[in-house]
């Protein structure tokens, strides 16, 4: 079988496309991203086959999601890669609008979930979950998938897009994906380019982290002290710098002091080596 797939960059063109393959009786899956694929971003392609018949993948860099120090400028780009990738792992269309597609004027809408865009990364980056949310709502204007596709690495964003979707009755059903690592623990992400040599050894302080709050949780740690040993363990990395260490309820995000049966909890940080910021995350339930 020859393996075609299509590549748009219009909105026009990729409704048509979408129309042709819905009008088939074809289950639209979604997996939006920002390119300069791995491994985490296709698992999503693999999920989102084996619930969908015509599968759908954008490759967009956001600006709105950015903040005016933050890095779109040099945020990783290689299209050509991608569409290899992209390819191979089984995408049937690809959608990659330039900037002046998807923003021909000033955008004067923001789509802007309450509570759950506060606290994490919504303290160290403010607006970026607003630009997230605006987008992902106009590209599923845009595709009208059936399912969409989201991986856990970025949790907050996850929650943010349910509840968004939720309260908005979007008709889409948001599948969330596990955290694809490398093989030393890091969880994969387009920002782990810009790690050197030391900084990258170092970054495997994260999942050796949220494992070892995992233990010490069933040990019947305390809450606040798993927070301060965690940080201990992060500031015993030279060259790591801790921009949050959390844990809140999941998917609310809101404060915990102490966990009840049941309960589900997020272990979030993000951690800063030289420019790089780096997220992770452990969902655990009590
Ligand atoms: P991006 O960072 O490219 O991620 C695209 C999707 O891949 C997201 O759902 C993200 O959670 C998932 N992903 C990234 N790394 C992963 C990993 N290691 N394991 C599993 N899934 C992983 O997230 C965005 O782009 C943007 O904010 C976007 C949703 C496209 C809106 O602009």
């Amino acid at each position: 079988m020859i393996e075609r797939m299509l590549q748009v960059p219009t909105i026009a063109e990729l409704r048509r496309l979408v129309g042709e393959a819905r009008r088939q009786g074809k289950r639209i899956g979604f997996v939006p991203t920002m390119g300069y694929l791995h491994d985490g971003h296709l698992s999503l392609v693999k999920k989102a086959r084996e619930t969908c018949d015509f599968v759908v993948m954008s490759i967009f860099v956001n600006p709105l999601q950015f903040g005016p120090n933050e890095d779109f400028d040099r945020y990783p780009r290689d299209l050509e890669r991608d569409r290899e990738l992209a390819r191979s792992a089984g995408v049937d269309l690809l959608f990659t609008p330039s900037v002046e597609e998807m923003y021909p004027r000033q955008v004067l809408t923001t789509v802007s979930v309450a509570q759950v865009s506060e606290p994490l990364c919504g303290q160290s980056r403010p607006g970026h979950f607003d630009g997230v949310a605006t987008v992902v709502l106009k590209l599923f204007q845009i595709v009208q998938p059936d399912a969409a596709f989201f991986g856990q690495k970025d949790a907050q964003q996850l929650a943010v897009i349910s509840q968004m979707v939720e309260d908005l009755s979007v008709p889409v059903q948001i599948v969330p994906c596990p955290i694809v690592r490398e093989p030393d623990g890091l969880a994969m992400s387009s920002r782990n380019v810009y790690l050197s040599p030391e900084e990258r050894q170092q970054a495997t302080v994260l999942y050796r982290s949220l494992k070892q709050a995992d233990a010490w949780l069933k040990e019947g740690v305390p809450l606040d002290e798993i927070k301060q040993r965690m940080a201990e363990m992060i500031t015993a990395e030279p060259l790591a710098e801790i921009d949050y260490v959390e844990v809140l309820t999941y998917p609310r995000l809101t404060p915990v002091d102490t966990a009840s049966p049941g309960q589900q909890l997020i272990f979030a940080l993000a951690v800063r080596f030289g420019r790089t910021r780096l997220i992770d995350n452990m969902l655990v339930t009590v």
